[in-house]
């Protein structure tokens, strides 16, 4: 018979106890909140109590809902006053050997039939299991951060562990409102496994001054649509905990070296740096515990460069290429009142281009976001040509022509004869080094990347990219040309996958690498990373939709640059390609698309 539980136990009321106290009370059910010393329960009272009535703040619990939950919630110091609960869930610090001597108290204290859970996030539930003497009752319920608003819990069964208690934590978490998908024992379960590896090479690129806080935590938010940047969710997760879980990835995973920790993060540990929980880490916040971001004297004092900052003034664009991108970024610049010219390799082409920036334009009027008035006059300064000659007068020249770095040079040779002195010139290349691109040309301080994101008029990023021969004028330029195009742009070094690609894709080689291991499902990944860490797809949806041979070029790219032997494609996704499963473009990838 399925067990009935009223009354449940958490031990460590810190970032995550707090938050699983929360949803355990708000459910109805009786609390008992364990804290290991007074002061320590004090500190969990507020956390409990300020997140609580955060909620009432915000309209989303109601006062009189807030008194119930609380009254439900029974605080104390030490396991003993675990004795009659029917399941205790474990949120103490990442440390093996103190979550086993609380498992054997646990195991000593509570009755006999009570469930041991652990929320571990990294590791090992079998190993905390042989610490007591019912190691089929133990199992991992591992709840995400912040645990009231996060859906999923992974459900971790061991090799002993009971089916009729894997089945009875899958109806608790049914009751808690939350989806859980269960796994087994092994590090980093799925989402941690697929978040950790790509959090720790964003804290290498700040570390390495690849780019600033705020560059990367806005490039993966705009160019990705996550609702944290990594450097910000690192604070959120605590810098300590962050560490202890890397360092037993690292330790438990087969020496990854991208789990690693980066010696930042230890240095930041150890300086008290700990993230919002002790007010400060990546970011400085208002005090310990708030979420709200104050300025520190990292924060970029002028939000905009102006001219006086070098930017050099830019009224007329050339945009060469007749594809998607440079389709998106002709319409992205006329509409921002820049005179256009855009250049592509014959009449016909330049026709086809003219057509499709109509289209897009119609649509806009279509749906109501542009008036007729503005599509006419962006249409209007537009001029199209099929002659390099025409870029002799522009300010700007965006290049967006096919990705093969043969062509790049040839054309930024020609775009160096003809063009005026003191022009930006910018390549919109994704994965090709933009150096070779500027010494192509007699002016390599003038050139840089533009990576627009598709589509263009839609996507809020861009990412500018550095060469080391690129002049700060050149780089303010492009800035203020961003600002003025109503896009933010985030400014990078010249390297494999720049920001954004750089993090991304080797998380979706990953996800492939996990699908491949025959660790879990196509299904429970996705699910896991959208309702874990409130990504807006999960990897397998993304990578349908962004093609997999695209992102196998991509990977490849990364690797051979950067030799990182966990960057190594996932042979799972190169024998995909070659069965010519691309994704949605093909019918099929991960997924069949052909029957919906
Ligand atoms: N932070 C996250 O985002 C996150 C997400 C999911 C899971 N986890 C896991 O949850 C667990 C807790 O992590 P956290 O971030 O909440 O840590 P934390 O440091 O914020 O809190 C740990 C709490 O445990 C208390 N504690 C220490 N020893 C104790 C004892 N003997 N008895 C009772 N309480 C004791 C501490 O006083 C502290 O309040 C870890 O296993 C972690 O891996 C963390």
């Amino acid at each position: 018979m399925a067990r009935e539980f009223t009354s449940v136990g958490v031990v460590g009321l810190g970032t995550m106890g707090a938050g699983i106290v929360e949803v355990f009370a708000r459910n109805g059910l009786d609390v008992v909140a364990v804290e290991i010393s007074d002061a320590a329960l004090e500190r969990g009272r507020a956390n409990l109590t300020g997140s609580t009535d955060r909620a009432v703040a915000r309209g989303k619990l109601a006062e009189a809902d807030r008194d119930a939950l609380m009254s439900r919630v029974h605080f104390a110091v030490g396991l003993d006053a675990l004795r009659s609960v029917d399941l205790v869930i474990e949120a103490v610090p990442e440390h093996l050997d103190l979550k086993q001597r609380i498992f054997a108290e646990l195991d000593r204290v509570c009755k006999p039939e009570a469930i041991l859970a652990t929320n571990t996030s990294s590791l090992s539930v079998t190993e905390i299991s042989v610490a007591t003497t019912r190691p089929n009752q133990v199992i991992g319920i591992h709840f995400f951060n912040p645990a009231p608003v996060m859906k999923l819990v992974e459900v971790v069964r061991t090799v002993v562990t009971s089916s009729d208690v894997v089945d009875d934590v899958e109806a608790l978490c049914a009751r808690l409102g939350k989806v859980d998908v269960t796994i087994s024992d092994r590090a980093g379960f799925i989402a941690n496994a697929l978040l950790f590896g790509y959090l720790n090479h964003a804290v290498t690129m700040f570390e390495a001054r690849y780019a600033s806080r705020e560059d990367i935590d806005a490039a993966m938010k705009l160019g990705c649509g996550l609702p944290m940047g990594p450097l910000a969710l690192m604070d959120l997760i605590g810098l300590d905990t962050a560490y202890e879980i890397l360092d037993t990835m690292y330790r438990r995973g087969g020496r990854d070296r991208r789990h690693a920790p980066a010696p930042l993060i230890k240095q930041m540990v150890t300086a008290g740096l700990l993230g919002r929980k002790s007010g400060r880490g990546f970011y400085t916040y208002e005090r310990p515990g708030s979420p709200k971001v104050v300025p520190d004297e990292h924060t970029p004092v002028a939000a905009e460069p102006a001219l006086t900052d070098g930017a050099r003034a830019t009224a007329k664009v050339g945009v060469v290429g007749s594809g998607t991108m440079a389709i998106g970024i002709i319409e992205v610049f006329a509409k921002a009142g820049y005179e256009v010219v855009s250049v592509t390799r014959g009449a016909e082409k330049s026709a086809k281009v003219c057509e499709a920036v109509k289209t897009s334009l119609n649509k806009g009027v279509v749906r109501g976001k542009l008036s007729e008035a503005d599509r006419d006059a962006a249409l209007g300064r537009v001029t199209w040509s099929a002659a390099l000659e025409h870029l002799a007068d522009v300010d700007l020249v965006v290049e967006a022509v096919v990705e093969e770095l043969s062509v790049k040079k040839a054309l930024f040779a020609s775009l160096d004869e003809i063009c005026k002195p003191g022009v930006v010139l910018a390549t919109t290349t994704s994965s090709l080094p933009v150096i070779d691109v500027a010494m192509a040309t007699q002016r390599p301080a003038d050139v840089l990347g533009l990576h627009f994101f598709n589509p263009a008029p839609i996507m809020p990023l861009v990412e500018i990219v550095r060469t080391i021969r690129t002049s700060g004028e050149a780089t303010a330029t492009a800035r203020a040309v961003c600002a003025r195009l109503g896009k933010t742009s985030v400014v990078c070094g010249d390297r494999s996958g720049f920001i954004v690609n750089a993090l991304l894709f080797p998380y979706l080689n990953d996800a492939v690498r996990m699908l491949e291991a025959n660790y879990s499902t196509a299904d429970d990944i996705d699910h896991a990373m959208k309702l874990g860490c409130g990504y807006p797809m999960g990897p397998f949806e993304l990578l349908d939709v962004v093609g997999l041979d695209v992102a196998l070029a991509i990977q490849r790219e990364l690797y051979l640059e950067l030799r990182e032997p966990g960057f190594a494609p996932a042979p799972l996704l190169e024998h995909l390609v070659t069965a010519g499963y691309l994704g949605r473009k093909s019918g099929r990838g991960f997924r069949d698309h052909t029957s919906r």
